[in-house]
């Protein structure tokens, strides 16, 4: 057997206390580029890193090695196309040479977004209308505050429009270092801590059986589902322990580099358009979602395999042993192990507080119809079992 595979993903410093590299990392990253003015764009959200003390932290960081930190403090919920506009601005007025995004993924979108417009110019909305980069952006770090978006490694950006009710990827934005530091997400609340993981989670199993998996993204795949596996349910009744939350930094990671080369799925198809007309969070729709994609990808022999290892690995791992509805036994057919894999995960999302209808969303049957029609793209390209518009109607249906 042959093995081919291409592989990208920025420079990655992990670690406890690793934070404290982002200042040597900023120099290092001017000098390469041969930029000695130090002005940087620092953009963040409005009010977790303040109340965290982490943006001084940053802020002393930064200025201690001669960085002038420009602050741009503006990001709430989502980014909009208004938000990444205005954001560039600002960077080129300030003259700003680099970016770092400290936050969850919607802070590291908007910074992405922000140093490929101020290297190529023009807004938002022509990169959704078709536009590419066509010149570097300005070099960026990332720095994650959750663990579970991966944008910290991914090359594209997921930014809304609200006059046009889309949300759409802009691509060509890969981080020149990702930085992880574990402390920082220890004071993350715990319904953001089960969403962001839920998402991580979701994108590992369906870039596990992506059209796109390759023998590389299987590999992080599978390491994402067994450390998310384990570490999901006990960090959102210990939000405090740092071990847990390294390992769910881990495992966000692994996830991040498996679906940023193996792509996604269905659920993800479904998450954009329903995330836009219900204003749901992300991690939560995705969570939904999954045991009824998965069911329904049940058709593919290839899949079945795939979900069977993932019922020898939860049973392996003795998971949630005293909880939940899904006999602790694993069948021996891979079929069934695989309907097992399911259902155990079914346990695992009620466990962490994500409900299992979409009803209990207030998402009724007359809206799947529009709903249907708005999704597309690639993520639904690389389900593993091919879609139509009825098919897709009776996934949600059977989420109703
Ligand atoms: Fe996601």
């Amino acid at each position: 057997m042959s093995v081919n595979f291409s592989f990208i993903s920025p420079k990655i410093i992990f670690g406890r206390g690793e934070l404290n590299k982002i200042g040597k990392e900023t120099v290092y990253l001017l000098r390469k580029k041969n930029l000695e003015y130090k002005n940087v764009l620092l953009v963040t959200g409005k009010y977790s890193l303040k109340k965290s003390g982490y943006l001084d932290k940053i802020r002393i960081i930064l200025e201690n090695d001669g960085i002038n930190p420009y602050l741009y403090d503006k990001v709430v919920k989502e980014p909009t196309v208004e938000l990444v506009n205005q954001g560039t601005k600002f960077a080129l007025k300030g003259d700003c040479k680099l970016v770092i995004g400290v936050g969850g993924g919607s802070v590291m979108d908007t910074a992405k977004t922000i140093a490929g417009l101020v290297t190529n110019g023009g807004k938002v909305q022509d990169y959704h209308a078709g536009k590419e980069f066509m010149k570097p952006p300005l070099p960026f770090i990332l720095v994650p505050t959750t663990s579970g978006t991966g944008s910290e490694i991914t090359n594209n950006a997921v930014i809304k429009d609200q006059k046009l009710g889309i949300k759409k990827s802009i691509r060509g934005l890969l981080a020149n270092t990702a930085l992880l530091d574990p402390e920082l997400t220890l004071t993350l609340p715990k319904e953001n801590t089960a969403y962001s993981g839920a998402d991580a989670f979701v994108q590992a199993i369906e870039s596990l059986v992506s059209k796109s998996a390759n023998f590389i993204s299987d590999f992080f795949a599978k390491e994402a589902i067994k450390t998310l596996g384990e570490t999901l349910p006990k960090v959102v009744k210990d939000l405090n322990n740092i071990e847990l939350r390294e390992k769910m930094m881990l495992g966000s990671l692994f996830d991040a580099l498996s679906f940023s080369n193996g792509k996604l799925g269905a659920v993800h198809g479904f998450a954009h358009p329903i995330g836009i007309k219900f204003d749901i969070p992300h991690g939560l729709i995705c969570g939904m979602l999954l045991p009824y994609v998965m069911d329904f990808n049940l058709k593919i022999d290839s899949v079945v395999k795939k979900y069977a290892w993932i019922a020898d690995t939860f049973s392996a791992q003795n998971i949630l042993s005293d909880y939940g509805d899904c006999p602790e036994k694993l069948p021996k057919e891979n079929i069934e192990k695989a309907r097992w894999a399911i259902e155990k995960l079914k346990d695992i999302l009620s466990y962490i507080g994500i409900p299992l209808h979409l009803n209990e969303i207030g998402i009724k049957e007359s809206d799947l119809e529009d709903i249907v029609n708005d999704t597309k793209g690639s993520s639904l390209e690389n389900n593993p079992r091919d879609t139509n518009k009825e098919t897709l109607k009776a996934i949600l249906r059977n989420a109703l």
